[in-house]
């Protein structure tokens, strides 16, 4: 599809009260009682499930950035945290963002976060991520310096993608570890992606059920693995370690990748293939119960 500079400009085009770039005030002085009291109930229900689920480097974060201190968290004081250990800050949007200017911002080491906080109604699901998502879920492994510049090279990635059309490769990328990313540590996995961790039946599901496959992580894989956003995965991939999820992504040509993925087909969300590393071969109960749930209303 072909786009004329006026369109391109008008899709980029902010809404009104946001800065060219998208970024809006947080407003912090604005949250309501209510409003931080709601933050509070989320936190310590995290707070009380990961403790041994988790990427020890996500408490480490919690604890460097003064996380747990109560209310929601004021940007300007969480970005002066940030900005000595990493050189992240951390900047209000005002909802879903355009692809360029989300890129834009996590080269430069900014992320974007929403101002909003869930109703109590929408505790356990939510269509568009909120202020808990953002901060609580991606905030605390950027305090972490290899995930840090992870984060910086996806951003570049995604702006280099842009040029082959392949954001929506590059976007199972993020799905599969910056969201929904599990992690060896020792003999063990852990939690690490913010979609996971900011999810109570998720931080459980993730880890302990048995319908999920668990997949080594393969890059290329994964590029081609489609995800679903309307329930629970039914597949994670385990990285390594940070240092390695970072090399492998700095170490591989792109351009060649995208090319050679344009023709290859999709792989669907539950498949095992021949060459996987199998951690645990799901039994896909969760997936499958959903769907007769479904046939039957
Ligand atoms: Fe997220």
């Amino acid at each position: 599809m072909e786009y004329s500079t006026d369109d391109i400009l008008a899709r980029l085009a902010p809404p009104p009260g946001a800065a060219a770039d998208w970024t809006i005030p947080q407003a912090w002085r604005d949250y309501t009682r209510a409003e931080h009291a709601m933050w509070d109930r989320l936190f310590a229900r995290q707070a009380a499930m990961l403790p041994g689920r988790v990427v020890p480097a996500f408490l480490e974060g919690l604890d460097l950035l003064g996380l747990s201190e109560p209310g929601i968290p004021d940007f300007d004081a969480l970005s002066e945290r940030l900005r000595k250990l990493t050189g992240w800050t951390v900047v209000a949007v005002p909802g879903l963002i355009p692809e360029e200017i989300f890129f834009g911002h996590l080269a430069n080491r900014r992320f974007v976060a929403g101002r909003f906080i869930r109703k109590p109604e929408q505790s356990d699901y939510l269509e568009e991520p909120d202020i808990f998502h953002d901060v609580f879920g991606h905030v605390p492994l950027l305090a972490h310096p290899v995930f840090a510049d992870y984060m910086q090279a996806y951003g570049e990635g995604g702006l280099r993608a842009m040029r082959f059309g392949a954001i929506h490769k590059l976007a199972r990328l993020y799905w599969y570890t910056v969201e929904f990313g599990l992690i060896r540590d020792d003999s063990d996995l852990k939690l690490y992606g913010a979609g996971i961790v900011s999810s109570h039946g998720e931080s459980r599901f993730a880890l302990d059920d048995p319908s999920p496959n668990r997949l080594g992580f393969d890059l290329k894989r994964v590029l081609k693995t489609r995800y679903r956003i309307d329930d629970y995965q039914q597949t994670y991939f385990v990285i390594d370690s940070f240092d390695d999820l970072l090399r492998q992504t700095l170490e591989i040509d792109f351009a060649p990748l995208y090319r050679e993925l344009e023709s290859a087909p999709d792989i669907d969300i539950d498949s095992i293939l021949p060459g996987d590393r199998v951690i645990t071969r799901g039994t896909q109960a969760h997936a499958k119960s959903r769907l007769m749930g479904e046939r039957h209303a």
